[in-house]
């Protein structure tokens, strides 16, 4: 059963936050500072165009298909513009883009090609496309999910394209160079809300059995002490170049 973003619009905008090391990463190789003109797809409750809208005053737009998701977005902000719509059929005609990007977004949409090809009509010359997703490696490494509900490894490996074959799309769609980036954050995670309120999709997706023993565990191990937590990604990056 596909997940439903709108029912979890309030439970994810109290307990996701931006990942630092992505929003350097975004910042840093996507040359993003004042003049930049940025889009967010999936940009749910606008964690990473409000972020690096406030750290470099750049300009931007943020598309989702959940309604109750941007709700949220909107109410945070004014100074970027939020529009209904699936990173499948974008709604903008113009080049004129610096970055367009998507963090934890594209194991949803169901037909990639044609988002990577319409991104890099969208970009100007110069611009970047940024996929920020899991690896299998990021999958089996990351803590608490992976280790405290180990069932979510196998609806995740089935659920995210490999990064192998979002590099081959990306540069199908015309991107001249294709290339990735790793980000990593070690942390000590007290606060387990976000874990028994389901912030994290593939918590849905396991057997309720399966989630209840890693919460049991997780509150064990939190009586003596915070839970040294992982949090990776993988960003794919593409360059969009005129022939
Ligand atoms: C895990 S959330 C990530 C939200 C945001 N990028 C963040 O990191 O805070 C996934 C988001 O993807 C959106 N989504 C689902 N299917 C999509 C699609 N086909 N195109 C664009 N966004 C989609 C959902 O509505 C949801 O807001």
């Amino acid at each position: 059963m596909p997940l439903n973003y709108d029912s979890l619009a309030t439970v994810y905008a109290r307990n996701r936050n931006v990942h630092p090391g992505v929003l350097v990463a975004l910042m840093a190789t996507g040359k993003i500072d004042s003049s930049s003109h940025i889009l967010e797809v999936g940009c749910g409750t606008g964690n990473y165009s409000i972020a690096l809208h406030e750290a470099t005053a750049c300009r931007g737009a943020g598309i989702d298909p959940s309604a109750e998701m941007l709700a949220v977005a909107r109410s945070r902000t004014n100074a970027l513009y939020f529009r209904q719509a699936k990173a499948e059929s974008l709604p903008f005609t113009q080049p004129g883009f610096d970055l367009i990007f998507s963090v934890d977004v594209v194991h949803h949409v169901t037909d990639r090609p044609a988002f990577f090809r319409k991104a890099a009509r969208l970009l100007r010359p110069g611009g970047r496309l940024c996929t920020v997703t899991d690896s299998a490696e990021d999958i089996r490494r990351r803590v608490p999910l992976s280790s405290h509900f180990p069932e979510t490894v196998a609806v995740e490996m089935g659920r995210y394209p490999r990064i192998a074959t979002l590099s081959d799309e990306m540069a199908a769609a015309g991107f001249g160079t294709v290339w990735t980036e790793t980000v990593e954050l070690a942390y000590p995670l007290s606060d387990i809300q976000g874990y028994r309120e389901r912030a994290y999709s593939s918590l849905h997706l396991i057997p309720a059995n399966a989630f209840q023993r890693g919460m049991v565990r997780m509150e064990q191990e939190l009586a003596s002490g915070p839970i040294a937590a992982l949090s990776l990604y993988t960003l794919v990056w593409a360059e969009f170049t005129l022939r």
